[in-house]
């Protein structure tokens, strides 16, 4: 469904990312994760096609090849801010129904609309100026946007930022009905334990690379040490794998570290 070949790219001349390859299938939530500056959000703006890369590939077709419509159809992007501009949060969600609607918004549109705010409980905002909510509110509306897109692949960058434990439960369980609906998602997130709790998939990035690519198995404290060059483990505490954040120190032997 999605397939990224030796996809590199650079602003101007520093490279940013390197020789990127890997491919997903419909029903996996891939975690991409990784320390700030990796790469992360450069690798979403390129899939989204915000960027302009090759090794790109969407349904067997390069991404180049699709018109801005027909992509927006296919990949919804929420990205790390948005600029919510002065329209209200009502307004603002429907705007994800642009690749769909030629004159004026349908009533099938307006259905879909209604449905994802109802799913993000948003109805206690929708006449409100998107500019003046909180962040963690602006970040829920700006998923719902993406969701009224009705796109086969989400990109999300860091869409559980600002929220309260509640709500980045709620978001993530969200993106989880959507991936069972045979779709995907993409989620770039620093929360490990809510990446161990939703994600059937983990990707690490450091320096533009992929540095592991596997399944919950793969979060060692080696890895934790490689990545973001700390000392952490992975432990079980009432049935559910916790990340523990143990220090900045090398985790020396494995005794120490296990
Ligand atoms: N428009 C730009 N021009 C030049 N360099 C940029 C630009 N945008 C990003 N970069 C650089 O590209 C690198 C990767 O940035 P990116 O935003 O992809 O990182 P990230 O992994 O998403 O980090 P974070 O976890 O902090 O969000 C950084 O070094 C950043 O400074
Ligand atoms: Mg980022």
């Amino acid at each position: 469904m999605l397939r990224i070949r030796n996809l590199s790219f650079s602003y101007r001349n520093k490279k940013i990312l390197d020789n990127v390859t890997f491919s997903a299938q419909k029903g996996e939530l891939i975690a991409i994760l990784g320390p700030n500056g990796a790469g992360k959000s450069t690798l979403l703006k390129c899939i989204a096609g915000i960027l302009k890369c090759q090794g790109v590939e969407i349904f067997s077709k390069p991404l180049e090849q699709y018109t801005r419509r027909d992509l927006a159809r296919i990949v919804g992007y929420v990205p790390q801010r948005i600029d919510p501009g002065m329209l209200n949060v009502y307004n603002l969600i429907l705007l994800g129904r642009k690749p769909y609607v030629s004159v004026s918004p349908s009533k099938e549109d307006i259905e879909i609309v209604n449905r994802v705010v109802e799913r993000l409980n948003l109805q206690h905002l929708v006449f409100q100026r998107a500019k003046n909510l909180s962040g963690g509110e602006l970040q829920k509306v700006s998923i719902a946007r993406a969701l009224v897109q009705e796109p086969e692949i989400l990109l999300l960058d860091e869409p559980t930022n600002n929220l309260d434990p509640k709500n980045q439960i709620e978001i993530m369980e969200i993106v989880q009905d959507f991936v069972k609906s045979r779709k995907m998602a993409l989620v770039v997130m620093h929360e490990i334990n809510l990446a161990l709790r939703f994600a059937d998939r983990f990707i690490f990035m450091k320096d533009g690379k992929i540095v592991r690519d596997g399944e919950r198995s793969i979060l060692t404290p080696d890895l934790f040490w490689e990545v973001y060059g700390v000392n952490g483990v992975v432990k079980e505490i009432l049935d559910t794998p916790v990340f523990v954040l143990r220090g900045k120190e090398s985790p020396g032997s494995r005794e120490n570290a296990g």
